[in-house]
């Protein structure tokens, strides 16, 4: 059978609302034309993250209601770490609110300024995380990762040769290298294992530790399992037990591919950085055996740290987010390819060619598409990326502008994704009567979460 199914059905239901074009023209002008500052109530279908919004299973919902909500040593606290340490491997788990909280402990527990830190790419939190604690952030992304339609069938790898000569260049000053799985700020591309374990081998010979920024580590593993010689046979968990072999740390957002509401994550094999970042966690999330989250928020991930790596549940996830895709190609619409699992990402400068990077295409995109649709998308580019020299007025734009329409994980029916992809494709067919936009007001950092602007 051709038909993509979702491999679950639906119990409880929650009513969408419908509005005009007239009201999301006027919503859209009060919320300072930025999608965040809408109110939920008055988008109709929700792609602006797959972060924190998924369904819960009927088992999930079941195990809060036998939590332990006891202020420490909870029985819900011991059912996390035993599920933790048997998928991760490492001798220590440290639970957190969410995946910039673990960033922020990691980096305020080992970073000192003038430290390097690789990536294959920072994803936005981590990298203000790092600096703001004097590091100095390296992406390497490979060449493949910068051209959208290069179809390299693992853009998230890390640059080994620049890794390797960056390493030798910073010396003592190289404190650790993250690879982000998938890349979500590069088009949620996958990394390939053999990258993995040959960036390891360069970490071991220069006695750098290798980490995972792992909030898709499920997604990667079955993207691996489709692409990489010598994984079809292996199951996801087996693939993602390799994986977390190689490393000798995880931090991690839980509300992505773990499927919760709300959480976050550590979990290493160094006793001295774990007691550094657990003296952090006291003073800033909670105690070691909860980090700010409820008993009911632990049962809810740890029967989720099983689902997630459903081979069912993720063949469905790639396939309904790759008919998406296929949808939007089909019709000539410029898309990153090959598509990654949790998101299709448009190529904002490509479906705009008539704006400048400072009238913000794909953020002008994002605000077009929901006027003409209710359908609210996120862009990962100008704004989210771009860096402004105040003192010269000079802007550094990105290497991509890209429109990001991200799938709530077991949320929307593929109806709604098909009603997405149609409104994506008209606008394409009208696509010079999208405005751009310039900032009225924009903060030092993290832009996209609070900046204001107005047609150009
Ligand atoms: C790759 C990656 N790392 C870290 C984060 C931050 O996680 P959180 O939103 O839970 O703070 C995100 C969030 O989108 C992400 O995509």
């Amino acid at each position: 059978m051709k038909t993509v199914i979702e491999p679950y059905r639906s119990r409880v239901v929650e009513p969408l609302r419908m509005t005009t074009r007239e009201e999301r023209e006027r919503y859209i002008r009060e919320a300072g034309y930025n999608p965040f500052l809408l109110l939920a109530e008055h988008v109709l279908i929700d792609l602006v993250t797959d972060s924190g919004v998924s369904a819960l299973s009927t088992r999930q919902w079941s195990a809060m209601h036998d939590s332990d909500e006891s202020f420490t040593g909870s029985r819900s606290f011991e059912r996390f770490r035993e599920a933790v340490k048997a998928l991760f491997g490492h001798a220590f788990v440290i639970p957190c609110h969410q995946g910039r909280a673990a960033e922020h402990l990691l980096a305020r527990a080992v970073i000192r300024p003038g430290d390097v830190v690789f990536a294959n790419t920072h994803f936005a939190t981590t990298r203000e995380n790092l600096e703001e604690e004097g590091a100095e952030v390296r992406d390497l992304p490979i060449a493949e990762a910068l051209d959208p339609t290069s179809p390299h069938p693992f853009k998230g790898d890390i640059n080994l040769g620049r890794l390797e000569a960056g390493i030798a260049e910073a010396g003592p000053r190289a404190r650790m290298v993250i690879l982000t799985v998938t890349d979500n700020s590069r088009g949620g591309q996958p990394v390939s294992l053999g990258n993995v374990r040959a960036a390891r081998e360069i970490c071991r010979r220069f006695g750098v530790p290798l980490w995972l920024d792992a909030a898709r580590f499920a997604e990667n593993c079955y993207l691996v399992k489709l692409r990489e010689q010598g994984y079809a046979q292996k199951a996801p968990r087996e693939i993602a037990r390799e994986l977390f072999s190689l490393t000798d740390g995880v931090f991690m957002s839980l509300k992505k591919d773990a499927l919760g509401n709300t959480g976050g994550l550590i979990t290493l094999d160094d006793p001295a950085w774990a007691e550094a970042i657990r003296a952090r966690l006291l003073v800033s999330e909670g105690i070691p055996s909860a980090g700010g989250l409820a008993g009911r928020d632990l049962e809810s991930l740890t029967v989720a740290l099983g689902e997630m790596l459903d081979e069912g549940y993720l063949a469905h996830r790639v396939a309904s987010t790759r008919r998406l895709g296929e949808q939007l190609a089909a019709a000539g619409v410029p898309v990153v390819t090959p598509f990654g699992a949790h998101a299709i990402y448009v190529n904002g400068r490509a479906f705009c060619p008539h704006l400048p990077n400072e009238q913000l295409p794909a953020w002008s995109l994002s605000v077009a598409l929901y006027v003409h649709s209710g359908v609210r998308t996120w862009e990962t580019g100008n704004v989210m990326q771009g860096r402004h020299d105040p003192a010269t007025g000079a802007w550094q734009w990105p290497d991509l502008d890209l429109l990001r329409l991200a799938v709530p994980r077991r949320v929307y029916s593929q109806s709604h994704l098909d009603y997405a992809a149609e409104a994506v494709v008209e606008l394409f067919q009208q696509r010079s009567s999208v405005r751009g936009l310039r900032f009225v007001y924009r903060p030092a950092s993290l832009a996209q979460f609070v900046a204001t602007f107005e047609p150009a």
